[in-house]
């Protein structure tokens, strides 16, 4: 039966997962997880399922049973990008509604691509492992068989045994007292129905501090009061302002993990727990946009889903959306135009990179025959933004605003793709009999909106935050202009982060004025990676060889994709070898992920 996700080889029409038990230890010395998942299936079909396919790969299988019998099971051929299918057969069969559990014996491997181990030595009080999950789009997989779409959602036990402090995507239940060096069972529900690659498992030496009525922050202990300091200002604020957009935050306790620097993302928004980068701790709090972000997914993505990556934008876009409005009520409306406007420019690289005509370039991207990992890009965040700000203004924000909701009441604890968006859209706009609003959205051209490649039609931004980054960056034009450090007081870190990409989108410097810039606004000094990025992409247009080996540095210190793919790109163009022996030199410091990326991007 035809699904319709193609980044699945699992049967999720003839089966749906209702619950999973994962019953795993976490095995430092191995790095490895072993144990039992058990997958209670509910079948689809009248005609009776006599068999399950689920995803897997790299995934080491010792024995399998369907309601606790044993049962025949053939792990078929690995292929790439989607792994080996799983086929285990139903002897018995099940009619429509009936549910087996299918319990399967599991070790992961070192092929693993979704958990990253490191030695006490990567960590930062070198005192104990570490491990940490990413499964977003398409890793759960190599955890555990499933059925890995976000067309599917179940609910989650998590039984994890561990010699340090547990996190993970549910509920923590019973005795969580953290004890480090000793083995302990730690429990965690997640009562809501939750697709497989929002499933998360975080543990080391982890301390927890809060940060709001209904939030915690957890990470090693020498760097928890930092971030208890960047986050707690902001916190509840964040989430008071997303329920009254939305409706009341429904997941119970919304905390951060604050990870190792090799997290492979800004920010990922595993239920409960969202993990996020350490270099948004960046002592002025000028990063924590990004928690905004990931809080939004708690509506956007983790309660209302995409049905398949080919429609990642009602995940990203509608969660930029969300956090933009959250900008906006915190600093006011020209945050929300400022931000766009960031964003506008990350979405004409994009479109650069790919080419105008290219695929990805789609806010419906065809995803036959890819890995999703190669499809990312911030196309599917700016240009889903960008659709419904039209939108947005099409119908006026007030009427907007009555949408939001009930977008995510119809759409909570379900997936959906692009037409069913359209259908909600049209349905409510239609049904409020107002014939002006009518006709406006009458005139929406949904299928160029949904499949012309390249960029949409540019709306005014109010450009008041801007102007100001831009002539400054217009003087830099002028290689007689003497610069002070007073040119960039007043700059907000954002404002900042854009006056240096329009430097870099400009003609090159000469190494000596990239080097003025730098020192004159003591950017290398400064924790914020972000500015320390986007000057080293200055530094490396002007080639100014001096700044290589910081290049090469900080490569070594984040491994954050956003900073480590552009760099290495950036650097594999002056100087190759550089690039290729600090790949080599740091290639265990990334997460498997980062890695791949960056060898596929390097050409290794
Ligand atoms: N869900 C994404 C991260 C992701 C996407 C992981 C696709 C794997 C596959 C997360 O919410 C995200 O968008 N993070 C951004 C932060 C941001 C836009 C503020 C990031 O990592 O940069
Ligand atoms: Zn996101």
């Amino acid at each position: 039966m035809a699904t319709r996700d193609p980044s699945t080889l699992s049967n999720y029409g003839a089966w749906r997962t209702r619950h999973t038990t994962a019953n795993l230890k976490l095995d430092f010395e191995n790095k490895c997880l072993r144990g039992d998942v058990v997958l209670r299936l509910e079948s689809q079909t009248d005609k009776e399922s006599r068999e399950v396919i689920l995803d897997t790969r790299h995934l080491s299988i010792s024995s399998i049973t369907v309601d606790a019998a044993p049962s025949k099971w053939e792990l078929k051929e690995h292929t790439e990008p989607l792994g080996a299918p799983l086929h285990v057969s139903i002897p018995e069969g099940a009619a429509r509604g009936q549910f087996v559990d299918v319990t399967v014996n599991l070790e992961t491997t070192p092929k693993c691509t979704a958990i990253q181990w490191l030695t006490p030595a990567q960590t930062s009080n070198k005192k104990h492992p570490y491990m940490f999950s990413q499964c977003q789009a398409i890793n759960a997989r190599s955890i555990f068989p499933c059925q890995d779409t976000p067309d599917v959602k179940s609910t989650f036990t998590f039984n994890l045994t561990s010699t340090l402090p547990v996190v993970a995507s549910g509920v923590p239940v019973g005795d969580h007292n953290p004890t480090v060096g000793e083995e302990k069972l730690y429990k965690f529900e997640q009562k809501v129905p939750i697709p497989s690659y929002l499933f998360a498992v975080a543990s080391g030496d982890i301390a927890t501090a809060p940060i709001g009525p209904r939030s915690t922050v957890a990470t090693g202990p020498n760097e928890l009061q930092d971030c208890k300091w960047e986050l707690e200002r902001d916190m509840e604020k964040f989430m008071e302002i997303a329920e009254k957009l939305v409706f009341p935050y429904k997941w119970g306790e919304y905390n951060v993990l604050v990870l190792p620097p090799s997290f492979p993302y800004g920010g990922m928004e595993n239920p409960i727990y969202t993990f996020a980068t350490p270099t948004i701790i960046s002592g002025d709090r000028q990063n924590v946009d990004v928690i905004a972000h990931e809080l939004s997914h708690s509506w956007s993505g983790n309660l209302v889903s995409n049905a398949s990556w080919e429609h990642f934008w009602l995940n990203e876009g509608w969660t930029m959306y969300l956090e933009r409005r959250i900008q906006a009520a915190i600093h006011g409306d020209a945050e929300f135009d400022f931000s766009a406007l960031i964003g506008w420019k990350s979405l004409q690289d994009s479109v650069e990179l790919f080419g105008k005509d290219h695929e990805y370039t789609k806010l419906i991207i065809s995803h036959d025959n890819v890995d999703p990992e190669d499809v990312y890009s911030t196309i599917a965040y700016e240009k889903g933004f960008h659709f419904l700000y039209y939108l947005e203004r099409l119908v006026g924000r007030e009427n907007f605003d009555k949408f939001i909701p009930h977008y995510f009441s119809t759409w909570a604890e379900k997936s959906l793709d692009s037409w069913e968006f359209k259908a909600t859209f049209l349905d409510f706009f239609n049904g409020l009999g107002d014939e002006e609003i009518k006709a406006k959205v009458a005139t929406i051209d949904w299928n160029d909106k949904f499949y012309t490649p390249g960029l949409p039609p540019k709306p005014d931004f109010d450009t008041s935050l801007a102007d100001m980054c831009y002539a400054l960056a217009e003087k830099w034009k002028d290689s007689s202009f003497t610069p002070s450090p007073e040119d960039v007081e007043s700059f907000t870190g954002n404002q900042k982060l854009l006056f240096l990409e329009t430097v870099q989108q400009a003609e090159p410097l000469s190494p000596e004025r990239a080097q003025l810039l730098g020192e004159t606004y003591d950017i290398l000094s400064s924790k914020n990676v972000e500015l320390k990025a986007a000057f080293y992409h200055i530094a490396l247009k002007a080639n100014d060889k001096a700044t290589f080996q910081g290049v090469a540095e900080l490569l070594g210190q984040v491994g954050r994709m956003k900073f480590v793919r552009p760099l290495f790109r950036g650097l594999n163009k002056v100087d190759r070898q550089l690039a290729l022996d600090t790949f080599a030199k740091n290639k265990d410091f990334y997460h498997p992920i980062c890695r791949g990326m960056v060898e596929k991007d390097l050409g290794v």
